[in-house]
């Protein structure tokens, strides 16, 4: 297939553009490349064929519609995002320029053409949290408690109208927490490698008590795919891990395959509105894909520290100015950031 991917330069996306290109697919790559975004993450496809990268915003209206005029895709692939949780509580404005208005100019483009598949990659979190035993199914409530999933819970329900009123064929996916490699050093468990084998504490928020499901990337992607291939216009589909566990539990593994000792976890202030528990679904996937989750925590957290460990320099780079200036205003000076943004204090 030939292949829009939006945010391709990123942790997810750029593992889906290195197995697409792989399989065969011809990409081209739209990356506005944030901070989040990195070049590096794309090295194994910088000479192959199938592969063309072009930096731009997907809020740009003419730079989005003269790409799809001129390559004409059979699909868009949809990852661009302002992703991570806790700088959408210290700055919710991008989140709701590139998540809402950029999805919005996305599907504006797309309107009028014929594609086989918009798919539009979202999260579980749209769900918000939920009391065991309950799993969120492709039907339940959307819940989002941070700006991140309230803009993301924007962008599917826009997604899905354009499936309703023009029928233009989108997917939505809901995946739950991914790592694995050239994951950005602001999530739980790469921010967690590369602390612990640096030394440094490791920040748990609150009592640490709080359950994901975790995915390995590669898994994610591989969903992705045989969506493309088999999934239905206009549905929904949940991508889980299979794997839940708290926090302070991977963070526990995470210290014991990195050789460090518990003493360096330390208790933070919690995050504001953090979602105590996620838990999906994925019966439907299984059911019209017959995809499951391949790589269990163990050996998907062993590969991830692995390639930490090999790719320091990488680690390096990513770990800039503008990280540093983002871990101060998260961790170091907490207290007050968050006090900050909780407003005055009633009387
Ligand atoms: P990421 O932050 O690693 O990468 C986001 C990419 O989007 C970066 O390369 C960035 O440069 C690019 N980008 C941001 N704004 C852009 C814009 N306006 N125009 C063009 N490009 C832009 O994110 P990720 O973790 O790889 O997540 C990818 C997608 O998957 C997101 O839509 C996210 O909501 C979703 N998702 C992530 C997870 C997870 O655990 N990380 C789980 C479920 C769903
Ligand atoms: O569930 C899918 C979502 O997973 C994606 O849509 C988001 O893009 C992705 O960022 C992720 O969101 P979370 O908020 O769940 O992930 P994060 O890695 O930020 O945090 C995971 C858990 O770890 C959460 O309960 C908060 C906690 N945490 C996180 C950090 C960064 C800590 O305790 N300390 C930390 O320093």
């Amino acid at each position: 297939m030939k292949l829009l991917v939006t945010g391709g330069a990123g942790f997810i996306g750029s593992e889906f553009v290195r197995l697409a290109v792989g399989e065969g697919h011809q990409v081209l790559n739209l990356d506005k490349l944030t901070y989040a975004g990195n070049l590096e993450n794309l090295e194994p496809v910088r000479d192959q064929p199938g592969h063309r990268f072009v930096r731009g915003d997907i809020c740009d209206a003419a730079l989005v519609d003269a790409l799809l005029t001129e390559s004409r895709p059979d699909a868009i692939v949809h990852f661009a995002a302002e992703s991570h949780v806790d700088r959408s509580i210290l700055s919710p404005q991008p989140f709701v320029d590139t998540n809402v208005k950029g999805t919005f100019t996305l599907l504006e483009a797309a309107r009028a053409r014929r594609l086989d598949r918009f798919l539009h990659v979202s999260t579980d979190e749209v769900y918000g949290s939920l009391e065991p035993p309950i799993e969120a199914d492709e039907d339940s409530p959307l819940r989002p408690s941070s700006p991140y999933a309230a803009s993301k819970a924007g962008a599917d329900l826009l997604a899905l109208s354009y499936f309703a009123t023009y029928r233009l064929p989108v997917l939505v996916t809901r995946a739950s927490n991914n790592y694995g490699p050239y994951q950005f050093p602001e999530k739980l468990v790469p921010l967690m490698i590369t602390n612990a084998l640096a030394g440094r504490p490791l920040p748990v928020y609150g009592d640490g008590r709080q359950v994901r499901d975790w995915l390995y990337v590669e898994d994610h992607c591989q969903a992705l795919l045989a969506l493309l291939e088999k999934g239905r216009d206009g549905e929904i589909y949940n991508i889980g891990g299979n794997c839940a566990l708290e926090n302070l539990e991977v963070v526990r593994r995470i210290l014991a395959s990195a050789g460090r000792g518990q003493e360096l976890i330390e208790h933070v202030t919690d995050r504001p509105g953090h979602d105590r528990r996620y838990a999906l679904s994925s019966a439907k996937l299984l059911r019209e894909t017959g995809w499951e989750p391949r790589v269990g925590f163990e050996a998907g957290l062993e590969r991830t520290i692995a390639w930490y460990r090999a790719n320091r320099g990488w680690v390096e780079h990513v770990r800039s100015g503008e990280y540093l200036g983002y871990y101060e205003r998260n961790y170091s000076c907490r207290e007050v950031e968050l006090a900050r943004l909780a407003g005055p204090s009633t009387p």
